[in-house]
């Protein structure tokens, strides 16, 4: 274990904004947190766990001491008649692990091709895309005690999962409560993909597709394909632009809420839920504030999708934070909507 000092992060962050982590430990397997718990000084060390940066806003040089996670490996634990279980290790590319499974015949998560990061962050934030959730897809997973050491087994029950929500972002509160955030760092995760494979080709972008080429039955690799266009053409390229993916999540409301939007704009894009809640197209609501193609500073929303932040080229994470603050007012002040942030601001 080697303890780095004055790392730049700005190639570890998809916003790609200039920081430096003061001290910096790459993790590739379990031995290496367990070196590190075995030094005093760092095991008392507040510590922040970095993926892939694709949904991190970094404000300043971190100042925690930096878990880079770097456990890689890939594996078919099981190909059996109903499912089958793969295992990626958490420093994995995500897209990268996706592709594989098409390769070696094992469709189910080509809805989610495409979605910058690792696979340690999927479960964290439950990436989600095309109608499908990482939640729909998840059979287990290991982490680390950053205290104790100790390996762990969660379950999805125990992963506590919601929309683009785990215990992963939460803080332990009351005695009891399993937030995870800062306490665990994933290792490796398990994924199930049910058998037979039914293809998921119910959100809009997809029947779209489908009506374009006149597939009916696309196989998975076909629609791997389309949602790789589809996300090609939506969202900005974070190598090329900078950016966190959607930057606030779809606002949930009432359907009486709804009803009274829906009296003052007419056209407000809106899904209702199976619990009876009504989802709002967030983009949507920005895009309808004027927001699209607008600038702070160094940071912009993007021209093609309002939903998404961008480094339009040496932008800093205050920047965003101040972009995104007065996005937030605006849509309040119109819809009376308060939008929440996707990205932990570091
Ligand atoms: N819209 C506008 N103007 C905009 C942007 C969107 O009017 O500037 C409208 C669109 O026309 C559409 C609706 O809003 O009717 C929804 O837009 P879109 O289909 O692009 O999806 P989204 O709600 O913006 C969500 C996820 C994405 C995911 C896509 C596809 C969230 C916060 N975002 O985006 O996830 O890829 O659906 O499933 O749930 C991410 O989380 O980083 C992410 C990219």
């Amino acid at each position: 274990m080697i303890v780095e000092q004055n790392v730049p992060l700005q190639a570890h962050n998809s916003f790609g904004i200039v920081a430096k982590a003061r001290q910096l430990v790459r993790v590739k397997d379990e031995d290496d947190v367990r070196q590190l718990l075995a030094d005093p000084e760092l095991a008392a060390r507040a510590k922040f766990v970095l993926g892939g940066g694709s949904n991190i806003v970094l404000t300043g040089d971190v100042k925690s001491l930096v878990l880079k996670v770097e456990v890689m490996g890939r594996r078919v634990v099981d190909d059996g008649p109903r499912a089958a279980i793969v295992e990626a290790g958490a420093g994995e590319d995500w897209h990268a692990v996706v592709g594989w499974t098409l390769e070696q015949g094992l469709p189910g998560l080509e809805n989610l091709a495409l979605i910058p990061g690792t696979v340690g962050g999927s479960p964290v934030q439950n990436i989600g895309a095309y109608g499908v959730e990482l939640q729909d897809r998840f059979e287990s997973l290991d982490a680390i005690d950053l205290q104790t050491g100790k390996i762990f087994t969660l379950d999805a029950a125990k992963c506590a999962f919601g929309y683009r929500d785990s215990v992963f972002k939460h803080q332990a509160g009351q005695p009891g409560d399993l937030g995870l955030a800062g306490r665990a760092l994933i290792l490796r995760v398990r994924f199930r993909l049910p058998k037979p494979w039914k293809p998921v080709l119910g959100y809009a972008d997809l029947e779209r597709k489908m009506k374009e080429t006149g597939i009916s039955a696309p196989s998975a690799q076909q629609i791997y394909e389309w949602v790789c266009a589809v996300r090609g053409a939506k969202l900005p390229d974070w190598r090329v632009l900078g950016n966190a993916g959607s930057f606030f999540k779809n606002p949930t409301v009432t359907p009486d809420q709804c009803s009274d939007i829906i009296a003052r704009e007419p056209n407000i894009v809106h899904y209702p839920m199976p619990d009876g809640t009504v989802k709002l197209a967030a983009g949507w609501l920005i895009d309808a504030c004027g927001w699209k193609g607008k600038s702070v500073g160094n940071a912009g929303v993007y021209e093609k999708q309002a939903l998404v932040l961008v480094n339009r080229g040496g932008a800093t994470g205050g920047e965003v934070v101040t972009l995104a603050r007065a996005i937030q007012t605006s849509v309040y002040e119109r819809f009376g909507i308060r939008l929440e942030p996707e990205p932990v601001v570091v």
